[in-house]
């Protein structure tokens, strides 16, 4: 069943039952300002780091799970009735209940006894605040008195010692209300700058900042005193839990609407300038009150919400295609970059599988995230690529994490993944495909963030090749460290200790474990430094890599093939995982998927045995799932891999990231159909209709989708805050579709299901429009061998660069009927 429909012209889903199966949330903010917002206005906003500078308060693994959030309440001044237009809280039987999650805002509406209300959320460009623009309109046939109330529960700012040092925190809350603004200050007294306010435009019938004088001893939030009584308390927080409420009363006409507009925000002060006056214990208030002035006018919020709109608009016309199938179009046109831009923004930080606290920016993570997001803003991915190699160790190695807030790489999630270093490779390869900006090379980039050790961008990315080549085991294959992508295959913990860390826990040394997929990786990593290497007219490290790749792939050949599929890795035993010979775990998907994408295997016919071999062993309606037969118990010499309990996660999941590399291996053997198959397997909106299965968000990619040996397969967690976002948007649109940035051109070279017939695409590359038109018999099944250039023909399938920026290109794209 459904529980919403997509608005595909508003670029909106629109959620018609408040209780989904899950909360089923959207991003506020993509530049500094950020928030979650569930369907139901739960959820929470952070400055920058949502563990250091959260601004309100949540608590997850909570009954029910998503309790906490950017509520108002409205009240029936004549009869004392009170309900939560977005349901929640109170969970009043509300009509025509919508959520419309759009690009960056939400829009919750829903009427009850003839009042309708409609809250608008989001964060205006530019700004570290957060718009609640509500408006209630009185559908009765006579006047209404009305109380309207906002709350909110702040945060200590950290969000890890908020949760967990009470004996402090519960004495350390501060506030100001002023000129009806509640300013939240924890600590400001002392070392921060910085402080919170949350302002309403009308005048207010009162206010209430300490949550407990809100709610009520033994209440929660679905009957708050104030509401019930109509009247707030004017309470001023002195420790415990500052919150903040404001309460307006509305009298409304019949027909008539009236607008109310709530901002939530962060703001800093000078260090030598946060008293006013001087030397009183009084926030200097006068940086942030024309802000708050301008954003409490409806025309402003009007005018920034309309730009948002036009921002994603400009966004996403980068890049579209109309081929005729809606879960292809929704996705490619609007809400896999979508969801890209959430990842590259949060890595991932906070969603709510995530708790904000947990993980910074992960290396390999971040990395990836880039390739779908790179064509959206360069500039904030070259500035991203710059930080993540600022963190990269001398050894060409990597943190496995840093910290957005310091930007230092640290080892709190664990370090030695042998794989980290080679994605900062694809990411800078992916950057300059898509920008042609080789000055990104030269630039200094320290090690370890250490001052006095910069070199060229460019030798990052060469450590980064002799990292693995520096690292390699009997076999020649690159030893694998912790783990490698597969962050839950530990081959040298042996951990026997319950809750221990398998990401932290010290290694057991002497072993000689080794990762067939990192071969793969690197592969594919050199390939794409001899490329770089050649644009800087560097022939020898272009030779370099060329022969290490090439003697890489001979190693896989000889040692990674199994019979009829690529083995996972040799074990701290050396012998091997992903074989055959194994009882459990014969076949993984992560190195089909990897060595074909890196060519191995193309040219000896392997690469399709391993594909079929993923068909007849992997492939399920769900999706394809990363191992089979699954871990029924726990092999101490693989690690975490075989604690998830099978079907899940790393445990024969469908790990939703591994399948587009897949779907791109199927497009490397020219089997469209089988690509585009794939792809629609876990496409969320193709499984919209099995909602009550799959439980999250139809509108983006989950990380995991049970398997087959799942007691719930089908059913999708960890949604949003995945690597998936921006392979699948990777797979979908530059192997299926194929329109591919390269450094000499826009490669046009779609491998799509023989059954199609034309489509159309258009995409904004190096300041050129290229229109695109596939001219395609239905039933062909070939490639691209020529293309029309604004009308002159070229041959092969790579469109040049544009002669002049700004240019209109049109590209006609012919496939021919075989092979
Ligand atoms: C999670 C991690 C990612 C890892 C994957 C597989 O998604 O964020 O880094 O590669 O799990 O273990
Ligand atoms: C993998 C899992 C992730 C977990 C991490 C560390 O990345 O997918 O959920 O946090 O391993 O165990």
């Amino acid at each position: 069943m459904r529980y919403g429909h997509f608005d595909d012209a508003r670029r909106e889903y629109v959620i018609t039952h408040p209780d989904t199966p899950l909360p089923w949330i959207n991003y506020l903010g993509s530049e500094e300002y950020f928030g979650i917002i569930s369907n139901t206005a739960g959820g929470y906003s952070f400055y920058r780091d949502a563990r250091l500078r959260r601004l309100t308060r949540y608590r997850y693994n909570n009954a029910p799970l998503d309790l906490g959030g950017r509520y108002v309440y409205l009240r029936d001044d004549v009869s004392g009735d009170f309900w939560s237009p977005s349901w929640q809280p109170t969970q009043r039987e509300l009509e025509d209940y919508a959520c419309r999650h759009g690009l960056g805002y939400s829009i919750i509406s829903s009427r009850y006894q003839g009042i309708s209300a409609e809250t608008l959320y989001f964060v205006p460009g530019g700004e570290t605040l957060e718009i609640w623009r509500v408006r209630v309109t009185n559908e009765r046939a006579e006047p209404a008195k009305l109380s309207l109330f906002s709350s909110i529960e702040f945060c200590l700012w950290d969000a890890q010692d908020d949760a967990t040092n009470f004996q402090r925190n519960y004495s350390v809350g501060e506030v100001e209300v002023e000129d009806g603004v509640i300013y939240h200050k924890t600590e400001y007294r002392e070392r921060r700058d910085h402080f919170a306010f949350f302002a309403c435009s009308e005048p207010l019938a009162g206010f209430d900042t300490q949550r407990d004088a809100f709610l009520g001893p033994y209440r929660s939030w679905d009957r708050p005193i104030t509401v019930e009584r109509g009247a707030s308390s004017n309470s001023i927080a002195h420790g415990w839990q500052p919150s903040g409420s404001h309460h307006v009363r509305l009298e409304i006409g019949p027909g008539e609407t009236k607008e109310v507009i709530f901002l939530l925000g962060y703001a800093e002060n000078p260090r030598d300038a946060k008293f006013d006056p001087p030397g009183s214990q009084t926030i200097d208030k006068r940086l942030v009150r024309p802000t708050i002035d301008r954003y409490l006018q409806p025309a402003v919020v009007a005018e920034a919400f309309e730009a948002l709109r036009a921002r994603w608009t400009d966004l996403l016309g980068i890049c579209q295609a109309q081929t005729g199938n809606e879960h292809v179009d929704r996705m490619v046109n609007v809400w896999n970059p979508y969801q890209c831009m959430v990842t590259f923004n949060m890595s991932r930080s906070a969603s709510l599988f995530e708790s904000g606290i947990g993980r910074g920016m992960g290396f390999r993570d971040t990395s990836q995230d880039l390739l779908g997001f790179v064509h959206m803003i360069p500039s904030r991915a070259r500035e991203r690529l710059i930080d993540v190699a600022s963190t990269q160790l001398p050894t060409g190695g990597a943190y496995h994490q840093y910290q957005p807030l310091t930007k230092r790489g640290n080892n709190d999630v664990g370090s030695g993944f042998n794989d980290d270093p080679a994605w900062l490779v694809l990411a800078v390869a992916a950057y300059l495909k898509e920008t042609g900006d080789t000055s990104i090379l030269d630039v200094a980039v320290p090690y370890d963030n250490r001052p006095g050790t910069e070199r060229p961008l460019y030798e990052h990315l060469q450590r980064s090749i002799v990292y693995t080549l520096e690292r390699r085991g009997p076999h020649g294959l690159p030893l694998i460290g912790r783990a490698d992508w597969n962050d839950c295959l530990n081959l040298n913990c042996f951990s026997e200790t319950p809750g221990e860390s398998f990401q932290t826990t010290e290694n057991r040394s002497g072993g000689v474990a080794e990762s067939v997929f990192i071969a793969g990786l690197f592969v594919l990593a050199a390939n794409d430094l001899a490329e770089i290497a050649a644009l800087r007219g560097d022939g020898a490290e272009a030779a370099r890599c060329i022969s290490a790749a090439a003697e890489m792939r001979d190693v896989v050949a000889q040692h990674g093939w199994d019979g009829a599929w690529f083995r996972r890795a040799y074990d701290f035993y050396g012998r091997p995982v992903g074989s055959a010979e194994n009882d459990e775990g014969q076949i993984f998907i992560e190195p089909q998927g990897m060595c074909i994408m890196a060519g191995i295997g193309l040219d000896d016919g392997r690469a399709r045995v391993a594909l079929d071999s993923v068909r007849q062993r992997l492939a399920t309606p769900h999706g394809i799932v990363v191992l089979q037969p699954a871990f029924t118990r726990y092999h101490l010499h693989l690690g975490e891999i075989s604690t998830y309990p099978g079907g899940y996660k790393e445990n024969a999941g469908v790990f939703c990231h591994t399948n587009p590399w897949v779907m791109i291996a199927e497009t490397r053997v020219g089997n469209g159909d089988g690509a585009l198959d794939y792809y629609l397997r876990i496409n969320p909106s193709a499984r919209e209709d099995l909602s009550e299965i799959h439980r999250g968000e139809p509108y983006v990619y989950a990380q995991m989708i049970a398997g087959k040996d799942a007691a719930t397969p089908g059913e999708a967690k960890n949604t949003w805050l995945t690597g998936t976002a921006a392979w699948n948007f990777t797979a979908i649109s530059q192997w299926i579709l194929g329109i591919r940035p390269e450094h000499a051109g826009l490669r046009i070279d779609p491998c799509v299901p023989a059954a199609w017939g034309d489509f159309t695409l258009t995409r904004r590359f190096r300041g050129a429009t290229y229109r695109i038109a596939v001219r395609k018999h239905a039933g062909a099944s070939g490639r691209v061998t020529r293309l029309r250039v604004d009308g002159r023909t070229v041959g092969g399938n790579l469109a040049p660069l544009p002669a002049s920026p700004g240019a209109d290109i049109e590209v006609e794209a012919f496939v021919e009927a075989t092979p």
